[in-house]
């Protein structure tokens, strides 16, 4: 894992910007995954900027989703369909044909997510997979417990993110029990990832994701399975890596050859 550690969450929207950047520069046609919440957003508008000024092009890549709820109407202004619209292909001028949500009003959820994994699969996998890191570890909505190996799925949302993702409905009754997610062996899939955090929140997920053991308590942990995983977080989420000295020193040394893995 590579770690970068930055002083502001604005960095880290950069930061990670830059590295979705050098992929869809390289490949134009590059698959990319995305996540929703707030801690993406940074990411989203650092891009919208650069396709703005004519400085990157993203229309002809793809995307899929992460995740969505299940048991709320595609227009509702909170459905991930709806926020990727909103957040991401709107703004960075993607082919809205070419993104793809887990459709969480599947009458066949078996089959629906089935054949999510399979597109990706057809698409030539993830290039590069955006993630956020929920308070209580998860990655996608892969609650604590969830298998290494597991694929695109329903999930019961932890009570904790129910009640962190409130904050975006006007009722907390409001906020779906259940999702589709992407499941971690789907996201140890994608070619590269970038994981973001920002905060104090986000400070014991990220020390138990990045130090902590491979655990199904921590969903996070995979991605130390995964060869090209990168971590950016600011210096508030970072406060409890015991290793965070080492990380900069890395980071501010790094050999322009090397590839972290
Ligand atoms: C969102 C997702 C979640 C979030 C996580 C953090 O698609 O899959 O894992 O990344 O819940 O949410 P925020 O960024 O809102 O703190």
């Amino acid at each position: 894992m590579e770690i970068i550690i930055l002083p502001t969450p604005e960095d880290v929207g950069r930061v990670a910007a830059d590295l979705i950047s050098s992929v869809v520069k390289a490949k134009p046609t590059a698959v990319l995954g995305l996540a929703t919440g707030s801690s993406p957003l940074d990411i989203y508008h650092s891009l919208a900027t650069r396709v703005a000024a004519g400085e990157l092009d993203v229309s002809q890549a793809s995307g899929f989703a992460l995740d969505e709820y299940v048991g709320i109407p595609l227009e509702h202004p909170e459905s991930y369909a709806a926020v990727i619209a909103r957040d991401v292909v709107g703004p960075l001028g993607m082919d809205p044909a070419k993104v793809r949500v887990p459709d969480g009003r599947a009458l066949d959820i078996e089959a629906a997510t089935a054949e999510y994994d399979a597109a990706i699969a057809a698409a030539g996998g993830v290039d590069i997979q955006i993630l956020g890191i929920g308070a209580n570890g998860h990655i996608g909505f892969n609650e604590p417990t969830s298998s290494f190996a597991s694929r695109t799925r329903i999930k019961t949302l932890a009570p904790e993110t129910r009640a962190a993702n409130a904050r975006f409905f006007d009722d907390p009754a409001d906020v779906p029990t259940h999702c589709l997610t992407q499941g971690l062996g789907t996201i140890l899939d994608a070619h590269r990832v970038v994981l973001v955090a920002q905060g104090a929140g986000k400070a014991a997920a990220i020390a138990a994701a990045v130090e902590g053991p491979l655990s199904a308590m921590c969903p996070g942990s995979a991605l130390q399975l995964h060869q090209h995983a990168t971590i950016v977080i600011d210096e508030a989420a970072a406060a409890e890596l015991t290793l965070s000295e080492y990380y900069k020193y890395t980071y501010a040394n790094k050999p322009a050859f090397q590839r972290f893995e």
